[in-house]
């Protein structure tokens, strides 16, 4: 099926729920991607943050590959040796004091799962969040759900939201003072909203706020952990650890799979029924975060990272006004509107993303990618920046 084609039947088909690049993807390797037509992309979007080792890292297509012919799923009514590895792994690498996880399968489902474990632990039901925080798009499912004892003790299960300024703590704290509120949650890095990173001082600040007013701390890592930021959770680089905590897109290098990190206290709270997934913690998606974490480790990616971070932001040239982000989470804020300069660098053979900010580039490149890829990539994106800046041409 030619790329054309791929795009003719989807539109038809799918419900216009995304905007797509023009392009029908059907192979990877590392940090390129071909299309249905055999053109070649450097994959600096990183699969949408995802394919954290590069495109069918071979460690983990073998593992996935090998427990397919052995089980490919059964669901957590059963114990799983793959299962209890890959929990061991997570656990090791977590930061101290969330020794504890719950697998799901997408970031809203982890969001969601520590926000229903915020509000039973502390039997209230608010929630306050960051001006310009991204969390997730699924709809509080509960809310649906008629039988009483699955909402017991969560109502009302839609929770009531204050978002507040990030940096204000005063706003923060006449917020938490009314002593109702379960959660506060934040992304670390503000990604979507242009790659903003919290100031550590505010976070530990909130830190200390949700101590006092016996409200939860959650930390949406779901683009920011499982090292791409140079370390494996961005709450080592705040100096702040939170109650809960979100992992999603890296997880599974590529294989859909969620998990939330839970401290002692928060689990000790938790029984049989409060939360559930048939497909979470399946044998495939556990073998996949068993290999990607094995190798995030043993190939030292995480310094890496931080290393691939140093080389753009020394190459990307003076058109970029402003390097943000950690490690391969990076927001290039230029002297133009991204968008012209994503089409100019696409039909150059690379991918990279925006943001809601219209003038800042998003970066997730894998931490695999080499020196020559960034080379690549800071090339093209000369060329980029000065076609689409150039004035047309009239006829
Ligand atoms: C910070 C953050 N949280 C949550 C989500 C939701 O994850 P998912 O699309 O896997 O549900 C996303 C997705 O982009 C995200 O960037």
């Amino acid at each position: 099926m030619t790329t054309t084609e791929t795009i003719e039947i989807e539109k038809a088909l799918e419900i216009p729920t995304y905007d797509k690049m023009p392009m029908a993807l059907v192979r990877g390797e590392g940090t390129a991607v071909w299309d249905a037509d055999g053109t070649r992309y450097l994959d600096f979007y990183g699969g949408h943050c995802v394919s954290l080792l590069g495109h069918c890292h071979p460690a983990v297509v073998e593992a996935v590959q090998q427990q397919a012919e052995k089980l490919l799923f059964y669901s957590n009514v059963a114990h799983s040796p793959v299962r209890a590895t890959a929990a061991e792994r997570l656990t090791t690498l977590a930061p101290d004091g969330l020794g504890n996880v719950f697998f799901a399968n997408s970031g809203s489902e982890a969001n969601e799962t520590a926000l229903k474990l915020a509000r039973k632990y502390t039997g209230r039901s608010g929630v306050v969040a960051m001006e310009q925080g991204w969390h997730g798009r699924t709809l509080g499912s509960l809310a649906t759900t008629h039988d009483e004892s699955y909402r017991t003790p969560y109502q009302d299960v839609l929770p009531e939201t204050n978002w507040i300024p990030v940096g204000d703590l005063a706003a923060a704290e006449e917020a938490l003072a009314s002593e109702t509120v379960a959660a506060v949650i934040l992304e670390p890095i503000q990604s979507i909203a242009g790659m903003q990173t919290l100031p550590a001082d505010y976070v530990q600040g909130l830190r200390a706020l949700c101590d006092e007013y016996g409200t939860l701390l959650v930390f949406d890592e779901v683009q920011t952990g499982v090292g791409r930021t140079g370390t494996f959770s961005m709450s080592e680089q705040l100096g702040a650890t939170p109650d809960l905590l979100s992992l999603a897109k890296s997880l599974g290098a590529g294989v859909p799979v969620s998990a939330v990190l839970v401290a002692d206290a928060v689990a000790e709270t938790v029984e049989p029924g409060d939360q559930g997934s048939t497909f979470g913690g399946g044998m495939l998606a556990m073998a996949a975060v068993e290999a990607t974490l094995k190798t995030l480790v043993e190939e030292d990616l995480m310094a890496r990272a931080t290393e691939i971070h140093e080389q753009i932001a020394a190459q990307v040239g003076p058109m970029v006004e402003e390097v943000r982000g950690r490690g391969c989470l990076l927001g290039l804020k230029l002297d133009q509107p991204v968008d012209p300069v994503l089409d100019a660098l696409r039909d150059r053979g690379v991918l990279a993303g925006g943001s809601s900010d219209p003038h800042v580039m998003r970066l997730m490149p894998p931490l695999v990618a080499s020196d020559a890829d960034v080379r690549e990539f800071a090339d093209a994106l000369h060329t980029a920046l000065n076609t689409a800046a150039a004035p047309a041409e009239t006829a």
